[in-house]
């Protein structure tokens, strides 16, 4: 049966497109109050529109650790408390190790891993104060395994990602138990993550074999509030992964 969220309030940045709306539009229909963030205000509040549930738009630059305080703060107001936290927004980059430009690095990281930071700072002293509550932190199947050589500095990013959230679960394991680190883990996802990428796409959406963000979002909603706390949004992919590992210390 499908996991249910009724009394969950749910936090989603990065949920005026693609997965992030996908997300907030399933936990909706399943029950969760739904907090959504990204800096497009028309797009947010369109997403909202069409969800079922009680719903609240933050306008919110991620990058920036004051407005990721900001919609805690929002939400909390709003809702009382938060549930589940997930740290969506991210961003690609198109480019080769050896065109990296010097702060392409520094991009990737202000994008895809300081936002993650900021929303784990922002809602972990409210989680201990409960006692409770899920954290989940989007990554890749990028952050476990390079494939797309010019994805490389969004690779690290995401390994980056990874290795914080990991060592939170570590952490905060004996003070905090009942308190979930989730990562996420999808491959290709048919959404503009592609064509948002810096230096341009390609088109996620030209790429044989991935999933809709529907399909994506149903797997994260069944998966954020019980099981493994590393989500691969195909099951399937764990054994690449595996012996992508194995291969790696096999060789001389
Ligand atoms: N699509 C894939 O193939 C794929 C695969 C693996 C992992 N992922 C990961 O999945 C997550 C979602 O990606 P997606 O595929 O849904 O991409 P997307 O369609 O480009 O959506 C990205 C979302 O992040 C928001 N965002 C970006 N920068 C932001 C910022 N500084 N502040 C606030 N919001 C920001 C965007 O909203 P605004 O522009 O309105 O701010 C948008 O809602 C990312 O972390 C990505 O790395 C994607």
């Amino acid at each position: 049966m499908a996991q249910n969220y009724s009394n969950q309030v749910v936090v989603v940045t990065g949920a005026s497109a693609g997965i992030g709306a996908a997300l907030a539009g399933e936990v909706s229909r399943r029950g969760a109050q739904v907090v959504l963030a990204a800096r497009r205000q028309e797009q947010l509040q369109a997403v909202a529109g069409g969800l079922k549930g009680e719903s609240l738009c933050v306008q919110t630059d991620v990058t920036d650790k004051a407005q990721v305080q900001r919609l805690f703060s929002r939400a909390v107001e709003r809702f009382g408390r938060v549930d589940v936290w997930v740290n969506n927004a991210g961003r690609g980059i198109s480019r080769s190790l050896e065109e990296l430009g010097d702060t392409d690095l520094d991009t990737m990281v202000r994008d895809n891993v300081k936002p993650a930071l900021f929303g784990m700072q922002a809602v972990l002293p409210h989680f201990r104060a409960r006692g409770t509550g899920t954290l989940a932190n989007v990554s890749s199947m990028l952050g476990r395994m390079p494939f797309a050589p010019f994805r490389c500095a969004y690779s690290a990013s995401k390994a980056a990602l990874d290795s914080l959230t990991e060592n939170a679960r570590l952490e905060y394991a004996k003070s905090l138990p009942k308190v979930r680190w989730v990562v996420v883990y999808p491959g290709v996802v048919y959404t503009d993550f592609g064509n948002n990428a810096l230096f341009g796409g390609p088109d996620s959406r030209s790429i044989p074999g991935g999933q809709t963000a529907e399909e994506v979002a149903r797997v994260v909603a069944d998966g954020l509030l019980e099981g493994p706390l590393d989500l691969y949004t195909r099951p399937e992919a764990v054994e690449g992964v595996l012996e992508y590992v194995r291969r790696g210390a096999q060789r001389p």
